[in-house]
């Protein structure tokens, strides 16, 4: 009947962080009709609270190809080079963009933009805004930008429950929880990743998968998943704090970290998974909760939120070491796309955090997180804008909610599949009540090897033969290496 007829765009994106956000405005500013879905208030997104930056090759002794073999190096053997190739080589242009839709990152003296350091970088190159408010400002320009194009209709507060698709399982659409449905050319999925999974995480608590469970329902492949990358400097100990991430471009401007006896045991710029795993480590020797990250001789001024936060919970970071430990923070795995976010589901695509292009491999790189959801968003959009116009078809009626993860759950991937695991630990995860946390638990078990953010006791060392091998789960089949 027509009150139930469907809306109508010629793109849907879901998710409104900073992967969300620019594919909408990159369609919208090519004419498209752009419908932006978003289940939280922009400030719940993992982009607002993102504080590093955006990776690019922009100093003048800087390249796309340095930036890559960085990339490369961090990911530990199974960066997908297309991808990553894609990301270096665009990256900068993006940054332009951003810069030309009102986004102001912090400049230098000259007026050039700053160029922080984070770890597994051999150069600086990270962009930022208002000391680590990177992810903040970000969303706030483009969200402002978003809600004030005539072109892209928002829907707040509105959440995605099934993806629709054709008999010929192809996408046309999506629908949401209350009844309403949307046929469009393309459905991305900019959703955010996994991380809030894990009791510990830096991240907000809406992160929980749903954009990959939605898409791997209509049979999207996911992939890499047993890949979650802990950030080794979270607040830990403090109430109200837990899990506040520290931005490792503290470190990058001189912070160190100390063990229970006070002693440096790391050197603080190594890339993510190597300080992570030693600081895991020096709390596993000396039984502390925590180690301790001294800021004190860093300008105070040049990281306000992080310094006003730390005051805020009781701590102050120009006179006393803080507690800090790692918390999950970013998934590498997600729905796997082509160099342009097509999932293998036609019509479907998947962006940032979301997606698995494979750019990052086992272990990504600080701040080429934000450069993706730029560089990939902005292909995304390109692409659905090719895709065909669905017919006519009724709207499906089934809304029925996805699962939501229990507090067990959490728990039990925390102690389970956390920094390092085991088969017998992972595979009490397989009765998980949670099928994400299942298929999380599948793909470490099948990995029988050490690499990158993935750390099996029962399997301490790096197999070579496993190099540029990906993890990949089709629907209803258990996964395997491609
Ligand atoms: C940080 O600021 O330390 C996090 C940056 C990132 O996750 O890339």
């Amino acid at each position: 009947s027509p009150a139930n007829a469907p809306l109508r765009a010629d793109v849907t994106v879901v998710g409104a962080g900073a992967a969300g956000l620019f594919t909408a405005l990159t369609a919208a500013s090519a004419g498209a009709q752009v419908a932006l879905v978003s289940a939280t208030p922009l400030a719940q997104t993992a982009s607002y609270w993102a504080q590093g930056g955006l990776a690019a090759a922009l100093a003048a002794d800087d390249s796309p190809a340095l930036h890559l073999e960085d990339t490369e190096r961090a990911g530990r053997g199974i960066v997908r080079h297309s991808a990553a190739e894609v990301l270096c080589r665009e990256a900068a242009d993006r940054v332009h963009e951003l810069v030309a839709l009102g986004v102001r990152f912090d400049a230098d003296r000259h007026g050039r933009l700053a160029l922080g350091l984070e770890g597994g970088h051999s150069i600086r190159r990270v962009v930022h805004a208002g000391g680590s408010a990177t992810g903040r400002r970000l969303v706030r320009q483009l969200s402002a930008l978003a809600v004030e194009d005539p072109r892209v209709t928002v829907l707040e507060r509105s959440r995605a429950v099934r993806i629709w698709t054709g008999d010929d399982g192809a996408c046309r659409g999506l629908v949401l929880e209350d009844g309403r449905a949307i046929a469009s050319r393309g459905v991305v999925l900019c959703t955010g990743g996994t991380a809030a999974l894990w009791a510990r995480t830096t991240n907000p608590p809406g992160s929980l998968g749903f954009g990959l469970m939605l898409a791997h329902r209509v049979g999207a492949r996911l992939a890499d998943l047993e890949f979650m990358q802990f950030h080794p400097t979270a607040v830990t100990g403090v109430r109200g704090r837990e899990g506040f991430l520290i931005t490792e471009a503290i470190r990058g401007e001189g912070a160190t970290l100390h063990g229970a006896g006070g002693k440096r045991f790391v050197e603080e710029l190594l890339p993510r998974d190597e300080v992570s795993r030693a600081v895991h480590e020096e709390m596993e020797r000396t039984g502390a909760p925590s180690v301790g990250l001294d800021m004190r001789a860093i300008d105070p001024t040049l990281f306000p939120n992080v310094v006003a936060a730390l005051q805020d919970a009781g701590l102050d970071p120009t006179r006393e070491r803080i507690p800090v430990s790692p918390a999950a923070h970013y998934g590498m795995g997600g729905i796997v796309t082509d160099l342009d976010g097509r999932s293998t589901v036609a019509g479907l695509y998947a962006v940032g955090e979301t997606a698995c292009t494979g750019l990052h491999g086992a272990n990504r790189l600080a701040s080429n997180s934000l450069t993706e959801c730029c560089v990939y968003g902005g292909r995304a959009a390109r692409a659905a804008l090719d895709d065909p116009v669905p017919g006519d078809a009724p709207v499906p009626e089934d809304v029925a909610r996805l699962p939501e993860p229990g507090r067990e759950t959490k728990d039990a991937l925390w102690r389970h599949a956390g920094i390092v695991r085991n088969h017998d630990d992972l595979a009490t995860l397989l009765l998980d009540p949670y099928p994400l946390a299942r298929l999380i638990a599948a793909n470490a078990l099948l990995r029988e090897e050490s690499r990158g953010a993935h750390l099996r006791s029962d399997f301490p060392d790096l197999d070579p033969a496993l190099d540029r091998h990906h993890t990949v789960i089709a629907p209803g089949v258990a996964p395997t290496f491609e």
